[in-house]
């Protein structure tokens, strides 16, 4: 049995991580486990310019010790108003790696999302000749349509137009949740991937439910059947160069998940790389561990492999029940579980 694991140093591909208090809090633990990761610009307001970017992106960096040694790739918020020549300029010069969409109202701090993503063709007609990425919320906001079946239907209404449209745009559909999902992108050219998330990969909607209502399980895209998460922990350890580590950790505050109306997000961080493990373990597929974690998602973005390597042994921990202090508190994934594996370096 493999009891210590080295690989070489991951990328998370969509992350999560706030502004002010809450980026002080978060950001040292996806920078222990990550060299690079994909900064999510849904901050109020969002990050629709490279100003803005900028700006972040050094607030990310002072959040950080500075040997973290840790590189934040920035994202743009794709709106009605996204103007093609501004996001181009900004990914030339390295300020932009890739641009958001979220359906307007499809999850937290979206409000200000696309109307309608076809009404945007010059952005992405652009973004295909440049090689930029877009990264999609892929859900549809119909509130007729049951939320368990908003990313499936999503697929059908736009995914597949889009690819159509713009066959040589590179596509991300972020945080897969569904049978439907997983076959398409599995089957899809190879200019559209996925990311997937590892709440995804473990838990299924009964998580959501399990004896009362569980708010530290809700995040969207919400958790599925179990048919579906077995669909995406398929795809995750299939070997397929079209998935990758993207954890969507997406920290709230204790108060504002257990409300009465609790915000969507699950805040994975400290153990993500422990959590994927866990499943790539499970399924009988250390090896194949390291190009979902390290490799796929570079390659896919065109970036180089990182340098350098972290280590995981099989050593049994219990993930604390908060993180933070008496001001600022979260309650991690896996709060109170006991975890098979742990980054030792
Ligand atoms: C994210 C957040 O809180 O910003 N929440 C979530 O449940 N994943 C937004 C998102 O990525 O949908
Ligand atoms: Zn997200």
């Amino acid at each position: 049995m493999t009891d210590r694991l080295t690989i070489r140093r991951p990328d998370d591909w969509h992350v999560h991580l706030r502004d002010g208090a809450m980026l002080e809090l978060v950001a040292q633990h996806t920078a222990r486990q990550f060299a690079r990761a994909i900064i999510m610009p849904n901050l109020t307001p969002p990050v629709t310019d490279a100003a803005a970017a900028r700006a972040y992106r050094d607030r990310i960096l002072a959040a950080l010790p500075a040997d973290a040694g840790f590189t934040p790739l920035m994202t743009c918020y794709l709106t009605d108003g996204a103007d093609a020549e501004a996001i181009a300029a900004a990914h030339a010069e390295g300020v932009f790696t890739a641009c958001k969409l979220y359906p307007a109202h499809a999850t937290t701090n979206s409000a200000h999302g696309v109307t309608d993503i076809f009404a945007l063709a010059p952005v992405l007609e652009r973004m295909q000749a440049i090689g930029m990425p877009l990264l999609i919320h892929g859900e549809v906001t119909d509130k007729d349509i049951d939320i368990f079946d908003r990313e499936a239907v999503f697929i059908e209404r736009t995914l597949a137009k889009l690819v159509r449209d713009f066959p040589a745009l590179k596509i991300v559909l972020e945080h897969i949740t569904t049978a439907e999902a997983a076959q398409y992108v599995a089957e899809a050219p190879a200019n559209v991937a996925a990311t997937i998330t590892p709440q995804h990969l473990i838990i299924n909607r009964n998580a959501i439910f399990d004896g009362g209502i569980r708010p530290h399980a809700y995040c969207l895209p919400v958790a599925k059947r179990e048919g579906h998460r077995l669909a995406v922990r398929k795809a995750a350890v299939s070997g397929s160069a079209k998935f990758f580590l993207g954890t969507d950790s997406a920290p709230h505050v204790v108060e504002a998940k257990e409300s009465s109306c609790g915000c969507a997000g699950i805040f994975n961080a400290p153990f993500a790389l422990e959590s994927y493990l866990k499943v790539f373990d499970e399924e009988g597929a250390l090896d194949r561990f390291e190009a979902f974690t390290s490799e796929n998602g570079a390659r896919f973005y065109g970036l180089p492999l990182n340098e350098g390597t972290v280590t995981l042994e099989r050593v049994a921990h219990r993930v604390p029940d908060r993180v933070g202090d008496d001001t600022l508190s979260v309650v991690p994934f896996h709060a109170g579980e006991t975890l098979g594996w742990r980054m030792v370096a």
